[in-house]
């Protein structure tokens, strides 16, 4: 195992992402805790991350000193290294000459951290954010590597084996990055790469069953990739004394809610519950137009129903001592937080997100050290088919956020069928796979048509398709206007209410994925 410990940066989990390209296991811990977790985990190496701190600051976070006497090797990335030196008996200011971005590093001479990467003499892009450095080297170390900013951007001191660049390897801009943390943990570390997605899978499912014991499980199933991969690895784990309980709540796309459950029932054979809240979810929707009002009434009606199916089954002797949810990382990143200032909220996410507090129940979060990509290679490796784990997100509130203004079962069916003809002609054309997300919203608009003889009045479809890693930025998709077109005349001949779509050519920012 490759300790990381966590000061708080912003890319810390693109270590534990390159790590595990590497075939290497790896486990973050905030450096809190990271004392307590090198007694526990007695890993191989260890690497200290980046940090908004400032080690010139006095009570920024250090590393446990002890890491630095258990003869393993040890990596520091930016503040990592600044910590280090400062820890060793370096120096560090805060700098006159900060950096951010793109910058140069000129190598100065061979490094076991460089092999077969970067010869003595090149130069090569990187990554830098930095406003300290370090001015002074500790006992034993030498420079290897220099930027313009930074006259220490890469240090080693190869008999203990400790190295530190003050760039960041982990972001793709700096393009060699990966193949030097392969360096540290293959070469220097010794660590063989050997670890799979089936290796997690078995580790994650003893990870389980060491935390539930002989405890009871609930899972919320959404229909999605995430809550589906955590349900299915929990059930390889405890088998039936998983339950899942799948909240209809009428918002889902065509044929989904059937789709779900005949995948966990026939399929996998998990427990489940469905849950039949459709009425429920539109009366309470009726006559609201308030996107936020819409989303806090469909996450506080779906805890209501998620609690009411648990009490259910506490009655009938059932009683869960665990709430499974499919947390992944970049929903845990804000876990070690310094700068701490509130952020606005552009949109309240529903998840299950409040349901822990309101039921004072454990959780199980089998997904938290992963990415997205990484849990469909994890789905792949339990068995899910393929065209499900491919699935584009789609948002706990459904489609009531893709109908603005007030919802009502009209607008709803017609948005449905609209959705299914566009996603049709998606795949029709073999797009699916190059699309983050694709999703048709019914305008609150009527505008005037012509079909056949006659005038009509009726709804307006936007078409929306962005392309985007995380969901946090994003760029309208490209389409030819051909495609467009031919979706377009589908939708409009096909589906009875609409008789235009236009097309969103907005980017986020400015603009959210959805329109609501
Ligand atoms: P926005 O619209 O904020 O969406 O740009 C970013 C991504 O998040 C999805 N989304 C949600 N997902 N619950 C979810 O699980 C929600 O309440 C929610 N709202 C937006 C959205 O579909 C996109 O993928």
């Amino acid at each position: 195992t490759v300790l990381i410990i966590d000061f708080g940066s912003q890319v810390t989990q693109l270590i534990a992402r390159r790590v595990r390209e590497a075939g290497v296991y790896s486990e973050i811990v905030p450096f809190q805790s990271a004392q307590e977790a090198f007694r526990r985990m007695k890993p191989k190496a260890v690497i200290l991350s980046g940090s908004p701190a400032s080690t010139v600051d006095i009570g920024s976070p250090r590393a446990p000193q002890e890491i630095f006497e258990a003869g393993i090797p040890v990596l520091g990335i930016c503040y990592g290294e600044q910590t280090m030196c400062a820890q060793l008996g370096g120096k560090v200011e805060s700098g006159h000459h900060r950096e951010f971005g793109r910058a140069f590093l000129e190598i100065e001479d061979e490094s076991a951290l460089f092999d077969g990467v970067w010869a003595k003499g090149t130069r090569h892009q990187v990554w830098m954010s930095h406003g300290d450095r370090v001015t002074a080297l500790p006992a034993g170390f030498r420079v290897i590597g220099t930027s313009t900013g930074a006259p220490y951007a890469a240090i080693a001191d190869e008999k203990r084996r400790f190295y530190a660049v003050q760039f960041h390897p982990e972001v793709v801009h700096t393009p060699d990055g990966a193949k030097l943390l392969a360096n540290f943990v293959h070469n220097i570390a010794g660590l063989a790469g050997d670890w799979t997605m089936a290796a997690y899978r078995e580790q994650a499912i003893a990870a389980i069953r060491a935390q539930v014991g002989d405890g009871r499980v609930i899972c919320a199933l959404s229909g999605g990739v995430d809550s589906s991969v955590a349900a299915v690895l929990i059930h390889e784990a405890i088998g039936e004394r998983l339950t899942c309980i799948f909240v209809d709540h009428g918002l889902m796309r065509k044929g989904e809610g059937e789709q779900v459950v005949s995948m966990y029932r026939e399929h996998y054979n998990i427990p489940l519950v469905h849950v039949q809240a459709q009425e429920m979810f539109l009366s309470a929707l009726e006559g609201e137009a308030d996107p936020e009002k819409k989303r806090k009434t469909i996450g506080r009606l779906f805890i209501e129903v998620f609690e009411d199916e648990a009490k259910k089954l506490a009655d009938a002797g059932k009683p869960a001592d665990f709430l499974a949810q499919g947390t992944l990382y970049p929903d845990v990143i804000e876990s070690v937080s310094f700068t701490g200032g509130p952020s606005v909220t552009i949109k309240s996410h529903h998840n299950v997100g409040g349901l822990p507090e309101r039921m004072k129940m454990k959780l199980v979060e089998p997904l938290r050290e992963l990415f997205k990509d990484e849990v469909r290679a994890l789905g792949r490796e339990l068995g899910l088919p393929d065209h499900f784990i491919e699935r584009h997100p789609f948002p706990g509130p459904g489609l009531a956020i893709r109908c603005p203004g007030a919802v009502t079962r009209d607008k709803l069916d017609i948005l449905r069928e609209a959705d299914a003809i566009y996603l049709d002609e998606i795949r029709k054309a073999g797009l699916y796979n190059a699309i983050w997300q694709a999703f048709a919203v019914l305008l609150p608009v009527q505008t005037v048509g012509v079909m056949g003889d006659g005038r009509t009045y009726e709804y307006v479809c936007a078409l929306r398709a962005v392309t985007s890693v995380d969901g946090m930025t994003a760029d309208f998709y490209h389409y030819d206007m051909e495609f467009l077109g031919r979706a377009a005349t589908r939708i409009i001949n096909e589906v009875r209410g609409i008789n235009r779509v236009v097309y969103d050519v907005t980017s986020k920012p400015p603009g959210t994925i959805e329109w609501e």
